[in-house]
Order: structure tokens, then sequence, then C-alpha cells
């Protein structure tokens, strides 16, 4: 039996698969690394950030099917998780290491005891500008405004400058009110309040962030804010309407590149249209 195939098996075999979502972990790994695959330039140089890694689904799945980046970094503020990634994954994987972080999020504070983890401060300077991608999946579906804020500039300076950041989240554009007005979501927001004007939906009032939506232009702001734009959008099916390959929609968040000279930019010439016109 490969390592690989022992991983997935334990990870079947915790309850902790239910605490990050559920459903087979090798199958969601899959998915979701293919994603990382299709829209991140990932290499054998790259220097990869799994984000709210859980029990660490997708960066097995990435590292099962390469291609093997130089480092991959979990990190995640559930205790229990970042114990069974170390006890499963870490033996078994090459260049694979594991963070606690020491943070909050009222959605998952009841998995914490206590927690001895790193503070953002500590890992922002000891991996300052360092991964060349990272990924968050499920984990902005999750936060409050603040954190969404406070995350994408934690993220943010650990990336280096050009490096990109892929997150899933919900956005409400047109078409997704559109659908939510008219009951279309593929996920029943049965008890669902709108926050701040409309800008943030949460499906279930009694539990906000089970499932927290957030508008375009207050996605792009924080983004934004955060020294990072948006330079893809791939939406997810969660809206309805069968559009979207993924459930949550995915952002391709790029971090500010350092300029470059001018004559080291490689222009593409325009076509003369006089000439095309024979005069
Ligand atoms: C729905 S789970 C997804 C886990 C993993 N990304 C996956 O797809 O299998 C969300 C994860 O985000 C983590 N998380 C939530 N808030 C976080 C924060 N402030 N910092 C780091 N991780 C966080 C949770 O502990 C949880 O493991």
């Amino acid at each position: 039996m490969s390592n690989f195939a022992q991983i997935f098996d334990a990870m079947r075999n915790t309850p902790m698969n239910d605490w990050v979502g559920g459903s087979d972990p090798e199958t969601v790994g899959n998915a979701s690394a293919n994603v990382m695959r299709r829209l991140l330039p990932l290499n054998g140089n790259s220097k990869v950030l799994d984000f709210g890694c859980g029990i660490g689904r997708v960066l097995a799945a990435l590292k099962k099917d390469g291609p093997d980046p130089k480092n991959i970094v979990g990190m995640d503020i559930m205790p229990p998780v970042i114990d069974f990634c170390n006890q499963h994954l870490k033996p078994n994987l090459t260049n694979t290491t594991f963070e606690l972080v020491n943070d909050k999020n009222d959605h998952y504070d009841h998995f914490i005891e206590t927690n001895a983890g790193k503070t953002r401060e500590a890992l922002s300077s000891q991996y300052q500008d360092y991964f060349t991608d990272g990924c968050a999946f499920s984990v902005f579906t999750h936060v409050t405004k603040h954190d969404f804020a406070g995350l994408l500039k934690f993220i943010s300076s650990m990336m280096v400058p050009g490096g990109r950041f892929l997150m899933t989240c919900f956005e409400l554009n047109e078409f997704s009110r559109y659908m939510i007005e008219h009951q279309q979501t593929i996920f029943p927001l049965a008890n669902k309040a709108w926050w701040e004007g409309g800008q943030i939906l949460v499906g279930d009032a009694n539990d906000p962030l089970a499932f927290i939506a957030f508008d375009r232009s207050l996605v792009e702001k924080l983004v934004w804010d955060a020294g990072l734009a948006i330079s893809k959008v791939e939406y997810g099916c969660w809206m309805g309407g069968g559009i979207g390959s993924s459930l949550q929609d995915v952002m391709i968040c790029t971090k500010l590149p350092t300029l470059l000279e001018k004559d080291k930019i490689k222009f593409t010439p325009l076509v003369s249209r006089e000439a095309i016109a024979g005069r």
C-alpha cells in the first residue's frame, strides 16, 4: 500500500474529516488540487502555502499527482488537525511542514481547547515574502469581514511580489443576487440574513459563519487593501443556473509585482493600420 493510500484512509477514519467539510477526503482533495494545477503556475520550484489546511486533503492530493513543489507549508488554527497532519502526513511526505496558528474563528473555536501556536506576527516575519503560490479552500467562506481583511494582509505578507494566492469564496454580484432572490441557489439559505446594507449575506442567522458571502466590491477592496489584486475568477455552481465547475467561487489574487524598468518590458508591437490599408 502506498503512503498516499494510508494517508487518505487515515483521513477517512478520523471524525475530523467532518469538521473540515466531510465527503470522501481523496475525492475532495483531488478536485481542489486540479483547480490549483489549472489556475496556478506550479512547478518543482514552487513554495506553496496551504492556508486553513485542515487535515491536509488538498496538499496530500497535490503531492500525490504532482507537480511536487519545492516546499509546502500547511497552516491551521485547530491543534487536533495540525497534530493529525504531523502524525500522518509529515513523516510520509517530503518537503512538507505544518504550522499551528494562534488565532480564533467562531465557527471552529469549539474544536480548540488551548492553542500554543505561533501568532500571525511571528509567522509573518518567519515567512516574509516567501511563498510563490498559495491556496485557501473553504476558509474565506467561514470568516467575518474583519478576519477576511486581516487574514488577507497576513497571507499577502508571506507571498513573494507577483505571487499568486487562490482562495474560494461566495461572491455577491448581479447574477448571484438574482439567483438568491429567486431561491435558485443550491444551498437552501432558509434562515438567511443580510448585513451591512446588503453587502454581506449569511446563510443562517443562527450560525453566520457556516456560509458567508461578500459583495464583489467589498472583496475587491479588501484584496486591494492587502496589497493584492484579483487577477482571475471562476464562478462556482453554488449560485445555481448550471454555471461553474467548482462548488464555490475561485479567485486568484496576485500580490502586486516589483515594477520593471521601461527597457525590460517586452512590448507587443501594434499592427500598423496604415500598412494594412496600403497607404
Ligand atoms: C472548511 S475547512 C477546509 C479545510 C481544507 N482547506 C480543505 O479543503 O480540506 C476550513 C479550515 O480553515 C481553518 N481556519 C479557519 N479560520 C482560520 C484562520 N483564522 N487561520 C487559519 N485557519 C483557519 C479551519 O480550522 C478549518 O480547518
